[in-house]
């Protein structure tokens, strides 16, 4: 099976590790700039295509698509939004492109949670079954990469089945394997229009003081059919990565998420700091801490300087 992300055998940046975030969303009908995140905007599904030209036009190929749909649903089942734009980026990129799909439920709940809940606790076969259409619907659709990022027990043995039920076999996963209940999500929640409301991620979401809880759940995932594996927060996990690769002998990747990259922007316009030169160093620390890959909202700006 081709792997995207191979673990690789040097230290050394590449571009070919970069993996760009970016966020479709129904409810627009211009692109929306989307706070503390420089060049990172929601766009409506009318000038995606032409959003992802330009990126791959500067030697992007990785994007790691998080699609928001204009209507919260009780019990997920509709995701012809999400099937209409995969559908488009991969008839018109095809290759050139290589699509993985967030895979999550917080986008749609009406409370913002990851799976579908009933007096503010998660229901798990509810919340794998409508995961489970969602993910089937991204791979109808054509997506390289699912990429669960629910983080509720047993998510990736589920899809892992299901993908095998439905003629799926060489479906990838790329598991959220390792991710923190964290205080650095909050521009992306905006984003994503996924503030948790009623109670918070604590309940699937994992506690940063807790190092063999945090590595068993990668070992887990990984176990579970995951292709690849990934820590998020990747500043509050750096120290993670050797060890979880050692166990699991799976290409393993850094999440920067949208606190850490927005803090770097803040840096640069408090006039503390150069924006170029901290994403550089902050990226080269993933590296040297043997990140397979990095997810980073600065992907499109450094990428035509590796
Ligand atoms: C949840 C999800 C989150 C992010 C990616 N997927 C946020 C959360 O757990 O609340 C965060 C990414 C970022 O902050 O950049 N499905």
């Amino acid at each position: 099976m081709k792997s995207y992300f191979p673990i690789k055998k040097t230290n050394k940046l590449s571009k070919q590790m970069l993996i760009q975030p970016m966020f479709v969303d129904q409810r627009i009908k211009s692109s929306k700039k989307i706070k503390g995140l420089g060049e990172n905007y929601s766009w409506p599904q009318s000038t995606i295509l032409k959003a992802v030209e330009k990126d791959l036009k500067k030697g992007l190929r990785n994007f790691l698509f998080f699609i928001v749909p204009k209507e919260k649903q009780k019990l997920p089942e509709d995701f012809s939004f999400h099937y209409e734009v995969i559908r488009s980026l991969k008839t018109q990129f095809k290759k050139d492109l290589t699509l993985l799909i967030d895979t999550c439920l917080c986008s749609i709940t009406p409370d913002g949670h990851c799976g579908i809940s009933h007096n503010k606790k998660i229901n798990l076969p509810e919340t794998h079954y409508a995961l489970g259409l969602a993910a089937n619907t991204y791979l109808e659709a054509g997506a390289d990469i699912i990429a669960p990022s629910d983080m509720m027990k047993d998510t990736t043995k589920y899809l892992r089945k299901i993908f095998n039920e439905n003629n799926f076999n060489a479906a990838q996963i790329m598991s959220y394997s390792t991710k923190f209940k964290s205080g650095f999500y909050g521009p992306f929640r905006e984003a994503a229009n996924s503030t948790p409301k009623g109670y918070d991620r604590s309940s699937y979401q994992l506690p940063v003081n807790d190092r063999s809880k945090a590595i068993q759940s990668s070992i887990i995932n990984a176990a579970q059919g995951a292709n690849y594996l990934m820590v998020k927060p990747g500043i509050t996990s750096i120290d993670l990565i050797q060890e979880i690769k050692a166990e699991t002998l799976l290409p393993t990747g850094a999440y920067q998420v949208s606190g850490e990259f927005a803090s770097l922007k803040l840096l640069d316009s408090q006039g503390l700091g150069k924006y170029r030169d901290l994403l550089m160093e902050s990226l080269n620390v993933f590296s040297r801490a043997k990140a397979d890959y990095i997810i980073t909202y600065g992907a499109r700006d450094i990428v035509s300087h590796l």
